[in-house]
């Protein structure tokens, strides 16, 4: 889709363990990329390691005992896995940034959302008061979030749980991140809300180049949003494809254990009802 074809994103046989002395892996040698404007759906039943490798390409280990054990991650063609913690701070919330599940984690309760956003923004940026209040503004309305100026005096808890994400994809958003880490942004959300917010993040993705790493357990979250897949099990990527194919491949492996079923069955009624199915499938 785009001209340039690099990756943003490109983890090569990284490896993860945690433990005081003996490491235990759980993230066992696992490989992918992400490009420009490409949004990338890791999933997996809970357990599996997405959180600690989205955790890892952040360098997010602080108070645990985890450790790169091997690999690369390579962003924008420098290897993560080599720098300081200077050199991340740095880059963690400008050249990278995450969403989790639970805004209420990062957001801080008694401080008001212009504040926040405000300190964000002079992290990286020096910039006076009236050009942060404005950039927030606009951050805020490119979210979605119809009154930005009142939200800027609010307290976390004073919006819903929906607005809360938004503002948290906002804050994600202030350095223009060419890689955005999201994990289960939306699994605190009920359904119209997720929906939402899945739009949200794929318009943002393809508007602003962004490469999106996006962690869930939900195969429709999947349909909605991804470009490729990659399935966890065990800390290991079992298959990966892009959706296209995986949903091909997935249909063809219902369509055929269902001809099977018809071929065993010996009740007409049944067989009938299974020749409908898969007639529907081939719709
Ligand atoms: N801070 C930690 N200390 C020790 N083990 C951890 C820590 N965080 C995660 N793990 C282990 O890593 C494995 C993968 O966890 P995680 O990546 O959180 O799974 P999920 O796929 O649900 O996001 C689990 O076995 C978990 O127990
Ligand atoms: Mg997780």
């Amino acid at each position: 889709m785009y001209l340039n074809d690099e990756a943003v994103l490109k983890v090569e046989n990284l490896r993860v363990g945690f433990g005081e002395e003996e490491k235990r892996e759980v993230v066992r040698n696992i490989s992918f990329q992400i490009k420009k404007g490409e949004v990338l759906c890791l999933v997996g039943e809970s357990g599996s390691g997405k959180s600690v490798t989205a955790f890892s390409i952040m360098q997010l280990f602080h108070g645990t005992t985890g450790m790169i054990l091997g690999g690369k991650i390579l962003v924008n063609g420098t290897n993560l896995a080599e720098l300081s913690e200077k050199e991340m701070q740095k880059r963690r919330g400008n050249e990278i940034a995450m969403v989790f599940q639970e805004p209420m984690t990062s957001l801080n309760p008694v401080i008001t959302i212009g504040v926040q956003m405000a300190r964000a923004m002079r992290l990286h940026q020096k910039l006076e008061k009236q050009k942060v209040r404005e950039k927030s503004i606009q951050l805020l309305e490119k979210v979605g979030i119809k009154h930005a100026e009142k939200t800027l005096y609010a307290y976390p808890h004073e919006v819903s749980g929906g607005m809360r994400q938004r503002i948290m994809i906002a804050m994600a958003m202030i350095n223009k991140p060419s890689l955005l880490i999201c994990d289960e942004p939306t699994s605190a959300l009920d359904v119209i809300v997720q929906d939402q917010i899945i739009k949200l993040i794929k318009s943002l993705c393809v508007q602003e180049e962004m490469a999106v790493l996006f962690i869930t357990h939900d195969m429709s979250v999947v349909a909605q949003i991804a470009d490729q897949i990659a399935v966890m099990h065990h800390g290991k990527i079992v298959e990966s494809d892009e959706k296209k194919r995986f949903c091909f491949a997935r249909k063809m492996n219902i369509q055929s254990v269902l001809f099977a079923m018809r071929w065993l069955c010996r009740k007409k009624k049944m067989k009938n009802r299974i020749f409908y199915l898969i007639k529907l499938m081939n719709k």
